[in-house]
This record gives C-alpha cells, structure tokens and sequence, in this order.
C-alpha cells in the first residue's frame, strides 16, 4: 500500500500569511466555519509505515513534524522515520525545511541537477554535513527505485520529469529576459510508485501548462495532487496583495479555459487534488462559490494532515 500524508497544503506563506489582511488569511484567523491553518507545500510518502520520504522541505517542517506523530523519531535515542528527501524545484517553500534537518541524521536528497547545483553554490546548506546526507542527481524520465543514505531501497519507486514552469524567485535574473534564466528542469512533476505493489499516484506541485505530453502521461491514473496556487491568473491584483500573474509565477489557474479544472476534464484521473494552494485562493473558503464549482467538478481541496491510502 502507498500511505501519502499531507504535510503542507498552502503555497509559499502558507494561509495565513503572516503579513496578510486579505479574505481567506483573515477568515482562517478567526476560524471562520470551513477554514483550517495551511502550512506550506510539503508531503511524505511511504509503502512499508517505517520509511518516509519527504517531498519537499518547507519552511514549516518542524512544526509539521511536531503535527504529525508519523513523522517522531521511533527508534534509538537519535531516529528520523524520513530517510530521504526528493525536491521538485528550488522555491523557498521547497528547500528551506532543509536547513532543520541538519543534527547529524543520515539522509539522501534527489534534485534535478540544476537545483542541486543551486543548493552546492549556497553555503548556508552545508549545515547538511556530507558526512550524513548524500545529494544525488534525479535522472528524468525513467524510473528507478529510491535509496537510503545507506543505499537500501526504501520501498518507493520514481519517475521525474520536467513541467513548464520557472526557475525560483530568487534566482531569477532580469538580465536573462523575459523567462528570467529559467531552464528545463527547473521544475518538475513526480510519479511516485510502491515497490510493492506499484500502486502509483503524481505529484506535480508546481506547473504552468498542460501540455499533450504531461495529458497522456497523466490520462487514466489513479490520483494525481496537482498545483492549486490560484483560482484565476490576476488573482493576486484582484484582491490587491500584488500584481503578479499566476503564469509570471509558472502557475495554471484552476479555473477558465486555460485552467486546470478544464484541462483534466478528459483525463479519466479518478482522484483529482489540489495542492500548494495560495492564501488568496477562494478554494480554502469552505463555502465560497469557487469551492463549490471545484467540488462539482471532481476535485478535492487538500488539508494538512489529509492522508490518502492507494
Ligand atoms: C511559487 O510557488 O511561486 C514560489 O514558492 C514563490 C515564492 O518563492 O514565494
Ligand atoms: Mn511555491
């Protein structure tokens, strides 16, 4: 059996967002009926209940390692059950739980390589003592199993590949044009398998586009968690907390005829789950207008602490 758990459901800030007065953040303050706190992007996996890989390391890991007694230390007087950690770009929301799990744990970290070459040029992450933590190269498209520090198969199976998408805020380069720098490989989706029984689900927090490729990889699947940041692309200006765009951020909007909603309506996935969902997103209000048509469609909100079993 493959055991996904939610550790983060919100986007990069999380809902609420410290500095944030808008609609959604508010209501979550004061518990509004249909609300729930969201902490950023993050889930772990496991196919054997003893072996958790983290995909993604947010900024909130600590608190949800704390949240979720999966995630204690089990075994001995220094014990982690996540024995690795697979990233799907180098946003902060993304990489910077890495920085709380240094303490000497063995750990092995996948990354594209470019990613993993942004994190070899920071410094700050050598707090992840080579000693202990293996960076290792994720090879696209092909499916190999995940392994240990110690170079055990963890029961979990991969394939990566790129998405349309954009390099991380903070390495974008003005110089660069209008992409910023970005490559192929600065963001990419998951299928993540059981060595098991090869039950498989995506996981793909972050996209700009469907294009044919990422539909037929996807048709017909079992579950896919799917980028959720923004129900529509000038989201950020209508509720005046910003001027970006969802595609200047390298996100789809969930709803209109370019939309996430509209693209997996003949995909045949039979569990359709937002994920990295933006504090600004009326999705997150229980009783909004948004939620409802999401819900009509077939999707799911996701919530931390949501687990799904396949
Ligand atoms: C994003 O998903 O667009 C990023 O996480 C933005 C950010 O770094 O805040
Ligand atoms: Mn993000």
């Amino acid at each position: 059996m493959l055991k996904i758990l939610i550790l983060g459901s919100a986007a990069g800030g999380g809902s609420p967002q410290w500095n944030c007065n808008s609609e959604v953040s508010k209501a979550v303050r004061i518990g509004q009926t249909g609300t729930s706190p969201r902490t950023q992007s993050s889930i772990v996996v496991t196919s054997n209940d003893e072996e958790w890989i983290l995909f993604n390391a947010s900024p909130d890991l600590g608190a949800q390692i704390l949240n979720n007694k999966q995630m204690h230390p089990k075994k001995d007087l220094r014990h982690s059950p996540i024995s690795g950690v697979v990233l799907t770009n180098g946003d902060v929301d993304h990489v910077a739980g890495l920085l709380s799990l240094r303490e000497r744990q063995n750990l092995s970290i996948y990354a594209h390589k470019r990613v993993q070459s942004v994190l070899n040029s920071n410094s700050i992450f050598n707090v992840l003592n080579s000693e202990y933590v293996d960076r290792r190269e994720l090879k696209m498209n092909e499916k190999f199993e995940l392994k240990n520090k110690e170079g055990e198969g963890v029961g979990l199976q991969i394939e990566a590949f790129e998405v349309p998408g954009k390099i991380a805020l903070w390495l974008e380069d003005e110089s660069k044009g209008e992409n910023f720098g970005t490559q192929e490989g600065d963001t990419i989706g998951l299928k993540i398998y059981s060595s098991i029984d090869n039950k498989s689900f995506f996981y793909i927090p972050a996209c700009a586009k469907m294009t044919d490729e990422l539909a037929n990889r996807i048709k017909g699947s079992e579950v896919v968690l799917f980028d959720g940041t923004l129900w529509k692309n000038n989201e950020m200006a209508s509720s005046k907390v910003g001027e970006k765009t969802g595609q200047r951020m390298g996100h789809m909007n969930n709803s209109g005829e370019d939309g996430s909603i509209e693209a997996f309506k003949n995909l045949d996935v039979k569990r359709k789950v937002f994920i990295h969902i933006n504090t600004t997103n009326p999705i997150l209000l229980g009783e909004s207008k948004e939620r409802k048509i999401v819900e009509e469609n077939g999707w799911e909100v996701s919530y931390d602490g949501m687990e799904i079993k396949l």
